[in-house]
């Protein structure tokens, strides 16, 4: 396998835990806090396909405020305080152990590094600050300026704008299936990051490499 131009990742679920800002909170939530999580996320993500898919936009970071009111309201939470702690842990997510050391060693390796999300450039801006991670990664693009969400394929078309190169020549790294499947149509090369060990989805046991976690990335491009 030659060289990647670049290694393209996603970040929320992929070098960014998005159960952290619940999992600091879970003891207020009691055994709902696993649900909460869930479906704050699952809500977050479908609102955003189904905006790009009619042509409407907004900024992640309002989706993601509106999805943790809907999955506070169906689990009957009313508490102003914890909601606004819970969003203070989202724009300060913990990253994934393994996250850091990989970015490093495609760093040695030459490998240019970025992040391409859905997120709004200033929740990414703190989180890539608070994991570490910036001196890591060459960029942090967000889809932000196109006022569309992946997996709409001009998002993937940032990436091989940024870095000058042809999207075969791009390695692009995702946990969430569907931007895996995404990534692949537009002709990257997909690793796709099991990481709760589910079942392949989108035919990706047939066209992306798959990784329980982040730490065999770098073996797996030697
Ligand atoms: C991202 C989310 C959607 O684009 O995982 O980072």
């Amino acid at each position: 396998m030659p060289q990647p131009k670049a290694a393209i990742f996603d970040a929320y679920g992929t070098l960014l835990d998005v159960h952290a800002a619940v999992g600091r909170h879970a003891a207020r939530l009691g055994q709902q806090a696993g649900a909460v999580s869930a479906l704050w996320r699952a809500k977050q993500i479908e609102w955003s396909w189904i905006l790009s898919a009619t042509g409407a936009y907004e900024p992640f970071w309002a989706l993601t405020e509106k999805a943790l009111d809907h999955a506070l309201a169906v689990h009957g939470v009313a508490d102003a305080t914890l909601r606004a702690d819970l969003l203070a842990a989202y724009r300060t997510l913990d990253a994934y152990p393994e996250a850091a050391p990989m970015l490093a060693a495609l760093r040695v390796r030459g490998i240019p590094t970025a992040i391409l999300s859905n997120g709004s450039p200033e929740m990414l801006e703190a989180s890539v600050a608070a994991g570490g991670l910036g001196p890591l990664l060459d960029d942090v693009l967000s889809v932000q300026p196109l006022r569309c969400f992946k997996p709409d394929p001009r998002v993937y078309a940032l990436a091989t704008a940024r870095f000058g190169c042809q999207p075969h020549e791009v390695v692009f790294v995702s946990s969430n299936p569907w931007d895996a499947y995404g990534a692949q149509r537009f002709g990257f090369r997909v690793f796709w990051v099991n990481r709760a060990g589910g079942p392949a989805e989108y035919w990706l046991d047939q066209t992306a490499v798959i990784l329980a976690d982040l730490a065999a990335l770098p073996e797996r491009l030697a």
